[in-house]
């Protein structure tokens, strides 16, 4: 971590910041239960524990005048016919929000609250999406053969919950149909605290 402001660069074509202060590789071991076809998603694991996607985060202190930034890179592939994804979470502060800048690839961001409103929006290079305080927020990686690039800035007070998704997952799936990404209830899912 630096403690004076200097520059970075994301060069393409794979936009790996010139400097980082992490480095995190989330693979499929780390998606338990995540997927809605547990068949394929065991017979994949089964046979090698795929790299899904990193993480490249430039550290400062998590306190909220900081902001947090870094790059994150979904690969290319499918799950059955859902598509490689990023675990997806809460901020612990709900009221903090985060801004993506999509520097490669086409995908979605996967989004809903507490309260079960939900959103998808379909990322492409160029676009800036501002995931608002109280969005959960999963990114998806619909191209076959192409990295899913974002630069993301969030604050730094606002930490991650994982738990919540990971009991359900989120609200809408996005999986392959007829060869084009579609979007679909998750069966496994229902409003928190309804009967
Ligand atoms: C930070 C943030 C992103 C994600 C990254 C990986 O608040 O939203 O940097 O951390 O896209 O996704 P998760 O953290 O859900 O594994
Ligand atoms: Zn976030």
């Amino acid at each position: 971590m630096t403690d004076v402001p200097v520059p970075f660069e994301l060069v393409p074509p794979n936009f790996v910041p010139s400097r980082f202060d992490n480095h995190i590789q989330r693979r499929l071991s780390n998606m338990q239960g995540q997927y809605l076809d547990q068949q394929a998603y065991h017979s994949l694991l089964a046979e090698e524990d795929r790299l899904l996607y990193q993480v490249y985060e430039l550290k400062r202190p998590e306190l909220a005048g900081e902001l947090l930034h870094g790059i994150s890179i979904v690969h290319p592939g499918k799950v059955g016919r859902e598509y490689y994804m990023t675990k997806g979470h809460f901020h612990t502060e709900l009221d903090t929000g985060e801004v993506y800048y999509i520097l490669k690839g086409h995908g979605f961001m996967v989004m809903e609250t507490p309260e079960g409103s939900w959103a998808v929006e379909e990322l492409c290079p160029g676009r800036v999406l501002y995931v608002l305080p109280r969005w959960a927020h999963r990114s998806v990686n619909v191209d076959p053969q192409e990295d899913l690039v974002m630069f993301f800035v969030y604050p730094g007070h606002a930490g991650h919950d994982y738990g919540t998704i990971e009991e359900q997952g989120f609200r809408k799936l996005v999986l392959e149909q007829g060869g084009q990404p579609a979007i679909m209830d998750n069966p496994r899912w229902s409003l928190p605290g309804a009967p």
